[in-house]
């Protein structure tokens, strides 16, 4: 399921010129969407009648004058093995793997991201 999700997220956000970062937990589900207004709007709106998944909340909404996730489509936030942003539990942080590259904004946001689900966090 998670990888039909991401490779139509990853096609149809390029298109859009959208970006992003998705958080994957055993529980939940934490999205980040970065793109001109008009069709982020219309992107969530699809995502929140998606019915693999429920009771949908926005957290944070804003505008911004550049893009966090700009190399990524989509970025696989996850302990799979698969992912492209490692996630590992040690003190309630993001630790990127070696291999993977990212900003302090990056981290920051992704801490951010990780935060709105707290202890339920793999
Ligand atoms: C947690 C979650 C995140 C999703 N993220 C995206 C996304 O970033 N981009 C996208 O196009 N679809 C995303 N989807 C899938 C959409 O809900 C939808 O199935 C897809 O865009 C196809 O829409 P359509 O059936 O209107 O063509 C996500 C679904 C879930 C459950």
């Amino acid at each position: 399921m998670l990888s039909a999700i991401f490779d139509v997220a990853r096609s149809r956000n390029k298109k859009a010129q959208i970006t992003g970062a998705l958080l994957i937990t055993d529980h939940y589900f934490v999205q980040t969407l970065e793109g001109d207004e008009a069709a982020v709007r219309s992107l969530y709106e699809t995502i929140v009648t998606d019915e693999r998944h429920t009771d949908v909340t926005l957290v944070e909404e804003g505008d911004c004058d550049h893009r966090t996730f700009s190399r990524w489509s989509m970025a696989q936030v996850s302990a799979s093995g698969r992912a492209d942003i490692p996630l590992h539990s040690n003190h309630g942080e993001i630790h990127a793997a070696a291999r993977t590259s990212l900003t302090g904004e990056q981290i920051a946001l992704l801490n951010r991201m990780r935060n709105t689900i707290g202890a339920d966090a793999v």
